[in-house]
């Protein structure tokens, strides 16, 4: 079975008076274990996508299934359990928590849920072995460069356990290495832990890491 199975999605805007077909009809559908880059130029949809496939945002026509669960059909309480159960966000600006250290950054999608708080901190500190981080647990984000601000990002995004990881142009504001060295740690959680990921991105350097290419031109898949 398709972990992501979107068919004929379409997204329109209201833009003022004007109406912005975001998306025209656009059939995807995502295997286990895929690293999958969601390629194509800006304002080609990529955004869009991405947040119809996280239930962020919803379709205007077309079907999403998640994990084989049609997400039309669920109540909003039941889409945000979705959210919070199957899917890690991962974007473009980290969107860390400024006062929060990286430890607490990571903890945060844990203080919800009911876990006894040495079994956090373990959680905690294996997903910052995961990235590289354990000796920068105190640290708040101003105190991290660019990629280990992403790094922590993505720890945040795996600490829920989460079948699928989206990331919306994870190396948009990394240097080219660095972005590199970020994309490899996703990489490498894929290969070991089985998460899918779907990123976007417009670098070809970045793309070429993917195990398969989407490219979307002007809403639609092209290839
Ligand atoms: N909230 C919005 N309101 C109006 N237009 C939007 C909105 N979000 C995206 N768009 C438009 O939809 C198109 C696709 O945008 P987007 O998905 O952000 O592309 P990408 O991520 O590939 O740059 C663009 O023309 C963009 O201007
Ligand atoms: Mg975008």
């Amino acid at each position: 079975m398709d972990i992501v199975e979107a068919k004929a999605l379409t997204k329109d805007f209201h833009l003022g008076k004007t109406l912005i077909y975001a998306l025209k009809g656009v059939d995807l559908a995502v295997s286990e274990r895929e690293f999958l880059a969601i390629a194509g130029p800006s304002g080609s949809g990529k955004s869009t996508l991405l947040n119809l496939i996280g239930c962020i945002d919803l379709p205007t026509s077309g079907s999403i299934k998640i994990d084989g669960i049609d997400v039309s059909a669920l109540s909003s309480d039941e889409l945000a359990d979705l959210r919070a159960t199957k899917i890690g966000f991962i974007f473009q600006m980290f969107n860390l928590i400024p006062v929060l250290s990286a430890f607490e950054n990571i903890e945060y999608p844990l203080l919800r849920k009911k876990i006894k708080h040495h079994m956090r901190k373990e959680k905690v500190m294996d997903a910052l072995k995961n990235v590289g981080l354990e000796s920068f647990a105190t640290h708040k984000p101003d105190e991290l460069s660019g990629g280990q601000r992403q790094r922590v990002a993505i720890a945040r995004a795996l600490i829920s356990e989460p079948k699928i990881i989206l990331a919306d142009e994870p190396t948009a504001n990394l240097d080219h290495k660095t972005g590199t060295a970020v994309l490899e740690v996703m990489k490498k959680i894929n290969e070991d832990q089985g998460t899918v990921f779907i990123f976007s991105t417009h670098d070809p350097k970045v793309m070429s890491m993917a195990s398969r290419i989407v490219q979307l031109m002007d809403g639609k898949v092209i290839s």
